[in-house]
């Protein structure tokens, strides 16, 4: 987590990196800095709480400089406070440091430092770098860069400014993402491609331990051998106006409404991996963490429908990286991921690259680590996704999931040319259904979202593929709303957690197959009669109440009709909708929900 960016070129230094760091404040927003070159040295501004107290405490400033870095933090090791902030200097003022990522071995370092008499002052793992490249500073950037990544242990994303070197930054990076940025008035680096794009899309994506030296007319490449790096610079294709809330309150509601659009546009663009042969293989994991192994949850439905796969299992990349799991070559590990930076999804991809499986990504940002690393990897059409809690970024995912479901199926020969031909209408059909529920919709959700809240608890219960929509659901909730939320397959609630229902106690209830109306109407009459309400969501709710002990208890929100496999597609919106008014009503801070971050790159 964290974000990172730096600047250096003929625009006035300060506002470059602040709005740099608005764009990437989704990554992390305990405290916020900068530092940049003053006459007599590097300056360092710091400040606990959001951008905005960085920002109230620079505009009673005047700074002139060309260059500087700056940091959002989300914070690791050490409480958010001040001194905690990021850049971090050396004691002797030589060096500043911003760091992305986790040093394992600080503290070794550490005391390693502090017994040469080394000062410390805040609790992080950083400054031991700033404290670290001060010690081997020579006037030599990269022979200190390679010594003290040669002693890091952990991931990190640096950017590096020295006390002796005004026209210039450099920047370091190992399992944490970095891109430099080429503008006409100037350099860039960032954790993220929308911290520059209003000024540039072109980048550059630094690997692993190589080296990037920033002036003002270039950027110069090294790997740790100091040889030079011919790198090629490629041109981003996500618009500037992705990255802007475009006169919606919340990015969040703003990428909601962009669902339509992205789902097109990622239905059109998904190339089914023609040159992996899935019937090489007899084993299917799909891998992800949080809304991403939700829509993983969603997809072995799908393939369990489509493919009769023998065996497919859907596991949390936190623990299938841990668990010693039975793949070998003949597995394919499937592997989703918005950022394609998340530690624990990145670390299940070499897990399985370990045991000889073949590996599969799902990932809307180019270039990512997973994008890169994964044999074979087919991206989302999100564009950039600056909400912390995702949406369309999940419902892409969705629809590649689908797409590949329908490809292996048929290659498989459970699927006929004519029932492929039918799947995939219903797939391109989708865009215009997740329209239809935006417009009709939209105001009564965000009606009967507006009676949610004061509720302290709420139950998402479904079966089958919307029990895997019901945790997606849970999680957006609890995310962005503060309410205590749990997800369950609607024949699990009596065996506990009934007993938590109470009167009024909301239970959301979604159905969206003929086969399995009459057993969820059974649960949401069992918790009915013991005082909760209900809200039914679904293609099946238009049917009514008409089973419900008490239908003043009961309300519908119908959804259009759809192929129950793909109906995941449609549920989310409605959830996604009801879960961002309950959070407005709240009046909370929707885009920036408490605690979390968007990109989560650590364990
Ligand atoms: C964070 C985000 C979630 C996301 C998860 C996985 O927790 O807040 O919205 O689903 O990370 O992220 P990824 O980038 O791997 O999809």
């Amino acid at each position: 987590m964290c974000g990172i960016i730096g600047y250096i070129g003929s625009e006035s230094a300060v506002p470059v990196i602040v709005a740099g760091l608005r764009k990437l404040e989704y990554r992390g927003y305990d405290s916020a800095g900068i530092a940049v070159y003053e006459q007599d040295g590097i300056k360092v501004i710091k400040r606990k709480g959001r951008l905005a107290e960085l920002e109230r405490h620079l505009s009673e400033m005047t700074i002139k400089c060309s260059s500087g870095i700056g940091h959002t933090r989300w914070a690791t090791h050490g409480e958010p406070s001040d001194v905690n902030s990021h850049p971090h200097m050396g004691s002797s003022n030589k060096v500043a440091v911003v760091h992305n990522g986790i040093i394992e071995n600080y503290k070794q370092l550490k005391e390693r430092l502090e017994k040469k008499g080394v000062d410390f002052a805040s609790q992080t793992d950083s400054e031991v770098i700033a404290q670290l490249c001060e010690y081997y500073y020579n006037g030599d950037v990269l022979e200190t860069l390679i010594k003290v990544s040669e002693r890091l242990e952990g991931s990190y994303a640096l950017g590096i400014m020295f006390h002796d070197k005004p026209d210039m930054f450099a920047a370091v990076k190992k399992d944490n993402p970095l891109i430099i940025g080429v503008s006409e008035h100037g350099n860039f680096i960032a954790s993220d491609v929308p911290a520059v794009l209003n000024h540039t899309n072109k980048v550059y994506y630094l690997n692993d331990k190589e080296i990037a030296v920033l002036y003002k007319e270039r950027v110069e490449f090294f790997n740790f051998d100091r040889e030079r790096l011919d790198k090629s610079v490629e041109t981003v294709t996500w618009s500037m106006d992705s990255a802007e809330k475009g006169g919606y309150p919340h990015f969040m509601l703003k990428e909601i409404m962009e669902q339509p659009k992205v789902l097109r546009e990622t239905i059109a663009s998904v190339k089914a991996v023609d040159n992996l042969d899935i019937s090489c293989y007899n084993k299917i994991v799909i891998t992800a963490c949080g809304s991403a192994y939700n829509a993983g949850v969603a997809a072995k439905y799908v393939f369990e429908s489509l493919c009769r796969f023998p065996s497919i299992e859907v596991e949390l990349a936190s623990e299938f990286r841990y668990k010693d799991a039975v793949i070998d070559e003949k597995t394919l590990v499937i592997l989703i991921s918005q950022s394609g930076e998340t530690a624990d999804t990145i670390a299940a991809m070499r897990e399985a690259k370990s045991k000889n499986a073949v590996t599969l990504a799902v990932v809307n940002v180019v270039g990512s680590a997973i994008a890169k690393e994964a044999d074979y990897c087919i991206y989302t059409a999100a564009g950039p996704e600056i909400a912390v809690a995702t949406t369309k970024a999940f419902s892409a995912q969705l629809v590649v999931l689908y797409t590949i479901a329908v490809a292996f199926g048929t290659k498989l020969g459970k699927l006929s040319d004519v029932e492929s031909k039918l799947l995939t209408e219903e797939i391109v059909a989708l865009p215009e259904k997740v329209a239809a529920i935006l417009d009709d919709l939209e105001y009564e959700l965000q009606k009967y979202a507006s009676t949610c809240i004061g509720c302290k608890s709420i139950f998402f219960i479904g079966r089958n593929i919307d029990y895997a929509i019901a945790l997606e659901g849970s999680l957006k909730l609890k995310e962005i709303s503060y309410i205590h939320s749990e997800a369950y397959a609607g024949g699990e609630l009596k065996h506990g957690t009934i007993s938590l229902i109470e009167d009024n106690t909301l239970v959301v209830a979604i159905s969206n197959s003929e086969r399995l109306y009459g057993k969820i109407m059974s649960n949401a009459e069992q918790v009915i009669s013991r005082g909760a309400k209900v809200l039914l969501i679904g293609s099946c709710a238009g049917q009514g109440g008409d089973n419900a002990q008490d239908s003043d208890k009961l309300s519908s929100i119908a959804l259009p009709e759809c192929n129950p496999l793909f109906s995941p597609s449609l549920s989310v919106i409605a959830l996604q909708l009801f879960s961002y008014y309950v959070a407005a009503n709240k009046g909370l801070d929707i885009d920036k929900p408490r605690n979390l971050a968007k990109s989560v790159t650590v364990e």
